[in-house]
């Protein structure tokens, strides 16, 4: 018998660790070794220009003056008047719920991790966006669940994919997890008329939609965006989150789900960490009140303007056939290669031209989607180094398409 004293730990491990031994983002910023100055176009975060730093120190000075022996277990739920405040900025997204509606999270990721604990069984099925957020992959990894890819195009998710897999899978999936408004990875938003049978379809077949929407304030034309699937129906678990709007390092997101999950959430948020950060909380209440509706209308502006200048430079450089988005919102344009080229061969070819991106494919359960697309995020780079990183991927592209020309 092997000495229990030499084993390693790794030896105990749960089946689902597998799920943990693959950083996609380590993978990409790996490569940056190859150029002396890379630009990496990898990180969805808000550009520090667009966090408001000086108004959460204010708030967060306000918090704790505020507290004073406020420190001991409570507020399971998260402070009430919070949950009121993110239920006023819910009414932006078509929503109508009340503060009792509403769980504060430790951002919208918290939300997936305390919905799969209590959802899935290990082998459950799970209906995921191809492409989706690689992040809610990871969550859904660590329940085993089982998935199907339904695809989406430029209106959003495919209704008659969807129709599809549900009429075929037995037994039937028991969640969707959508982003319906530019959507991680690819932009693209819902149309209003997919959004309503796409919540009629998952009602017929018992499924419940878990609708992730960090980017929904976070447009660039005149109009908002469709309003949220949580505005049709209550069997919508809707997670929003400040991480976007003012800062990912503050963990503060929000959840509201079917009435009747309710209560079990809360329990399943007791198990997990007990509850959010008291200051933290009261911190992004001070801060946002009076704030964030002229912040958000700054940073449309300021993401905008990147947007621009992305899509101008890639679609002025890059060779035929290759399709470059022009999202209408959010942190993210999507390009995709013309049938043969592969953007995980591009990945390593672009990284001597001094550019990085997540390639399509990670987009996808196991990592292994088509290999067509891309994503680039231009939400935390400066302008000129938006500029210069598209300009050394249309460089990189072009050489890449040219000197791997397929056989004809
Ligand atoms: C679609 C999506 N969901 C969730 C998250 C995580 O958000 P949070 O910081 O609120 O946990 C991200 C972050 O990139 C995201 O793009």
């Amino acid at each position: 018998m092997k000495n229990a004293q030499t084993m390693p730990a790794t030896a105990r491990l749960a089946r689902r660790a597998r799920a943990f031994e693959h950083s996609p983002w380590s993978a990409a910023e790996g490569l940056g070794d190859r150029h002396p100055d890379p630009i990496y176009f990898g990180n969805g975060a808000p550009g520090v220009e667009a966090q408001p730093i000086e108004r959460l120190q204010w708030a967060a000075a306000r918090a704790w003056a505020e507290a004073g022996g406020q420190l001991d277990y409570g507020e399971l739920a998260g402070w009430p008047p919070l949950r009121e405040y993110v239920c006023q900025r819910m009414t932006l997204r078509g929503i109508a719920a009340g503060p009792d509606d509403v769980l504060i999270t430790n951002g919208s990721q918290q939300g997936i991790d305390l919905i799969a604990r209590l959802m899935l069984d290990p082998g459950d099925r799970i209906i995921v966006e191809g492409p989706t957020y690689i992040g809610a992959m990871q969550t859904f990894d660590a329940y085993e669940a089982s998935y199907l890819t339904c695809s989406v195009d430029e209106h959003g998710l495919c209704v008659d994919a969807l129709e599809q897999i549900l009429r075929e899978s037995t037994p039937t999936p028991k969640l969707l997890y959508t982003i319906p408004t530019f959507q991680n990875p690819t932009g693209f938003s819902m149309t209003s008329e997919r959004r309503e049978a796409i919540v009629a379809l998952c009602e017929r077949y018992g499924v419940l939609i878990i609708e992730d929407d960090p980017y929904g304030e976070i447009y660039f034309g005149s109009e908002p965006p469709a309003p949220a699937l949580r505005s049709l129906s209550e069997r919508v678990i809707y997670l929003g989150t400040f991480s976007k709007t003012m800062a990912p390092g503050i963990r503060v997101g929000w959840m509201a789900p079917p009435p009747d999950l309710l209560g079990l959430l809360l329990m399943a948020r007791e198990g997990a960490d007990i509850h959010g950060h008291r200051i933290v909380t009261r911190t992004v209440y001070h801060a946002a009140q009076d704030f964030l509706d002229e912040h958000v209308e700054r940073i449309r502006a300021h993401y905008r303007q990147r947007r621009d200048v992305l899509v101008d430079v890639l679609r002025a450089g890059m060779p035929d056939g290759v399709s470059v988005s022009e999202p209408g919102g959010g942190f993210f344009v999507w390009c995709e290669l013309p049938e043969p080229w592969s953007t995980d061969d591009l990945l390593r070819h672009a990284a001597t031209f001094g550019v990085l991106f997540l390639p399509g494919s990670w987009f996808y359960p196991d990592y292994a989607g088509p290999p067509r697309g891309l994503r680039l995020s231009y939400s935390s780079l400066p302008l000129d180094r938006i500029a210069e990183g598209g300009k050394r991927l249309a460089e990189a592209t072009r050489d890449f398409m040219e000197s791997r020309r397929p056989p004809r």
